[in-house]
């Protein structure tokens, strides 16, 4: 894990119940080594004392934009000019409205318009409010807008102070904490890059599919989209224009990447077939595709019948790495393994079934790696070749499979510009 000394975080509280959650991640970031300035917008302070977040911080707290004394400490401009990463947390449904329109209205707004660094929003709020379209109208105005300089982390599920339960509670200090984390260490790739692949084009699937039963119910499975999501980072940290072709997940695409949303493995096969034939040269399939889906989709919610049981009849999806490997002019293509057994031999033999150039086998029999972690263990394969890759977090994982496909890839078809 990398060290987060001296980063500067410029944290920004706005006016939540989650506020007080706040405190005990500036107390977290501090701990790490990191530098924090806290910006507290007028109902954040209804909720918590700036003093609490000055003794955290050891720094005193900015809450006016107009206040001579604070601006002659360190005035806004110089203040936005400060930080390594702007987190706001916890991120209201007003303060991503005001970022998505362009607003100035206080401090913080204000701070968001004049910086150039890169800023991540934690949201938290009722439920209803974060469902609510004008919200999740910001959210994909701010995605799209800002892609490569906002990210969006969280919101988390589950029970909310208000009663309700549903998406909108702020993540936890310590997720959040393991966020930043993270995104230095993305970072920290990006500077140290030993591959470069400028000019290679690459195509990656991710995430889990859904799989429409009726216009409410879907069958699908409990990916992350993190391998994937870490290689598309890995990718273009090294130079690479990427495509990310995503089943529906949790977290924001890695700066500087094109991410496509998908839901079914049908529409994650069209999208991922023109984007190659956009211009391809490396296509990593790390997506939990759904093997079936339910052949005929009820056009409206299907309603329980008397006492009797339910009949689905599945169709098999089509496999979207094995269509792309059977393109004449086909890319360099990798595929994933992952087995609770026999690992190495069933991880083989899916690679010569589905014509891959390389595969990369995991064991999901072990706990604390694979799905839905973090972290991950692996086996690289190709026909002549196995290199063994011990657990590490997924973006140290991927700058090294990053570095093996674009050797490999470039052995192997030399042309190509890779
Ligand atoms: O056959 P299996 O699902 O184990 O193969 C895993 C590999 O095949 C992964 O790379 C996955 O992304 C890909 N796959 C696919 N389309 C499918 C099923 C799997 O691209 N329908």
């Amino acid at each position: 894990m990398a060290s987060l000394e001296g980063k500067k975080i410029l944290l920004g509280v706005t006016g939540g119940i989650a506020a007080y959650k706040a405190a005990d991640l500036c107390r977290q970031l501090t701990r790490k080594g990191c530098l924090v300035r806290v910006v507290m917008t007028r109902g954040a302070t209804e909720f918590v004392s700036p003093l609490t977040f000055q003794a955290l911080s050891g720094n005193p707290v900015h809450t006016e934009l107009l206040d001579s004394d604070a601006e002659a400490g360190m005035g806004h401009i110089e203040l936005a000019k400060w930080p390594d990463l702007i987190l706001i947390a916890p991120a209201t449904a007003n303060i991503i409205s005001l970022y998505a329109h362009g607003q100035a209205s206080d401090l913080l707004t204000t701070l968001l318009l004049a910086t150039q660094s890169k800023v991540a929003i934690a949201p938290a709020m009722n439920q209803a409010m974060w469902r609510h379209p004008i919200t999740q109208l910001n959210i994909a105005k701010l995605r799209d807008s800002l892609a490569g300089t906002c990210e969006i982390w969280g919101p988390g599920e589950g029970a909310q102070a208000c009663g309700d339960t549903g998406p909108g509670r702020l993540l936890e200090p310590e997720e959040l904490a393991h966020r930043v984390v993270e995104f230095f260490d993305n970072k920290n790739l990006q500077q140290n890059k030993k591959t470069d692949l400028t000019g290679t084009r690459v195509v990656i699937t991710a995430g889990p599919t859904r799989e429409a039963i009726d216009p409410v119910r879907y069958i699908s499975n409990h990916s992350s989209g993190k391998m994937g999501y870490a290689l598309a980072a890995a990718f273009s940290a090294s130079g690479a224009e990427v495509v990310l072709v995503s089943g529906p997940v949790d977290i924001s695409a890695p700066m500087g990447v094109r991410c496509i949303q998908v839901t079914s493995a049908c529409e994650m096969l069209s999208v991922a077939e023109e984007a190659v034939s956009d211009g391809c040269d490396i296509f990593v399939a790390a997506a939990a595709v759904a093997d079936y889906r339910v052949e005929t989709v009820a056009s409206s919610k299907m309603k329980k019948k008397g006492d009797s049981d339910l009949v689905l009849k599945l169709c098999q999806n089509p496999d979207i790495v094995a269509s792309i490997a059977a393109k004449p002019d086909k890319p360099f293509v990798v595929g994933f393994a992952a087995e609770t057994n026999d690992l190495l031999a069933y991880a083989k033999a899916k690679m010569e079934k589905k014509n891959l150039d390389m595969i990369i086998a995991n064991d999901v029999s072990k706990k604390g790696i694979g799905f839905n972690s973090d972290r991950n263990a692996v086996h690289v394969l190709c026909r002549e070749q196995m290199v063994e890759l011990p657990e590490q977090s997924k973006a140290a994982l991927s700058q090294k499979i990053v570095e093996i496909i674009a050797a490999r890839a470039s052995q192997v078809a030399p042309g190509k510009s890779v």
